[in-house]
């Protein structure tokens, strides 16, 4: 009846952006993704029949706010009529500031929810379930190079290469540790109804994701370089002509994107993608990994930064 399991937040080369159902949360366009191997979310679920009403603490601490989201996803995994849940989880990075927390913790939850009720689901199943919470959770089931794409009414994630297959870096440079203004799923409906651009977004997103693919295959840095850093200027121009504007960067932010810009000229092996925050994600081949770090830290505005790895996706640590 409690299971823990552990799972790693992923950064997405090409973007999800944009809804093409509310509802079940599916995504309007796919994309690729790494998991990262050092971040993670340890999620422990125990179904306890004495409990009325389902527990959430993160962090040590009860977390009111996330509760009706994870109740859902319990809902989506035991049915409505299901035993009541405590549910506790740790993560070893800032949450709710762009690091994709969601990601790790509703892919951890539907793992540990499944073995705590003794449920044998595939991972396939697992990422849709995980997807319905959130849509970027659905990639972190998975580890390495991972991609999500459309399929039909639902959703196929697939892994598209072991990260022991091209060892990239991750060098994470933080800029500010608050919580973002506006969460993410909340911030893609306005740019889906009022961004000039949005349309343009969704219809260029397999030329990207082709690309993509084949620069993962060929295991070409550049390449994947220069599809990351468009398809992530791209995101945040539908952002920024969203009405309210959605702006989640700040000086610093740029000044990390120029520092990488200059180590680009330079010829080091870096390129940079900024999610639904002010942080800063260089991606970076394995030689090039403490110059960019060097680099970042040294960046006004930069409070701390985090190296990474790619990681093998979501486990079972614990069960009983
Ligand atoms: C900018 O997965 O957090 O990080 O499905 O509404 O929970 P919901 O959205 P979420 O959005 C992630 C957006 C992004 C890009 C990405 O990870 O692909």
């Amino acid at each position: 009846m409690r299971a823990v399991a552990k799972a790693q937040p992923n950064i997405a080369l090409v973007k999800y952006w944009g809804k093409r159902d509310t509802r079940r949360n599916l995504p309007a366009v796919g994309s690729i993704s790494i998991t990262l191997s050092e971040l993670y979310t340890l999620m422990s679920v125990e179904l306890d029949p004495q409990l009325g009403a389902d527990r959430l603490d993160v962090n040590g601490r009860d977390d009111a706010d996330l509760l009706p989201r994870v109740s859902r996803c319990l809902d989506d995994v035991l049915g409505n009529s299901r035993t009541r849940a405590r549910v506790a989880s740790t993560t070893n990075f800032p949450v709710a500031a762009g690091l994709a927390s969601s990601a790790s913790a509703f892919a951890a939850l539907v793992l540990a929810v499944t073995a705590a009720a003794g449920l044998s689901r595939d991972q396939g199943q697992l990422a849709r379930v995980a997807g319905r919470a959130s849509g970027s959770a659905a990639r972190s089931l998975y580890g390495g190079f991972v991609e999500l794409r459309n399929d039909g009414d639902d959703i196929a994630v697939a892994s598209l290469l072991d990260g022991a297959d091209w060892p990239l870096k991750v060098v994470i440079a933080i800029t500010a540790a608050a919580p973002k203004p506006v969460g993410s799923g909340e911030a893609m409906e306005i740019s889906r109804r009022t961004s000039p651009f949005y349309g343009r977004w969704v219809n260029e997103q397999d030329a990207d994701l082709r690309a993509a693919r084949r620069a993962i295959c060929t295991r070409d840095f550049e390449k994947l370089a220069t599809v990351a850093e468009h398809n992530c200027l791209k995101m945040h121009s539908v952002m920024w002509t969203s009405r309210p504007a959605v702006v989640y960067w700040n000086e610093a932010t740029l000044a990390c994107m120029q520092a990488i810009r200059q180590l680009q000229a330079e010829g080091v092996g870096v390129f940079f993608t900024i999610d639904a925050g002010p942080q800063v994600k260089a991606i970076c081949l394995p030689e090039a990994e403490q110059a960019v770090c060097g680099t970042l830290a040294a960046v006004p505005g930069v409070t701390k930064t985090m190296i990474s790895g790619l990681g093998s996706g979501a486990v079972l640590v614990d069960a009983a």
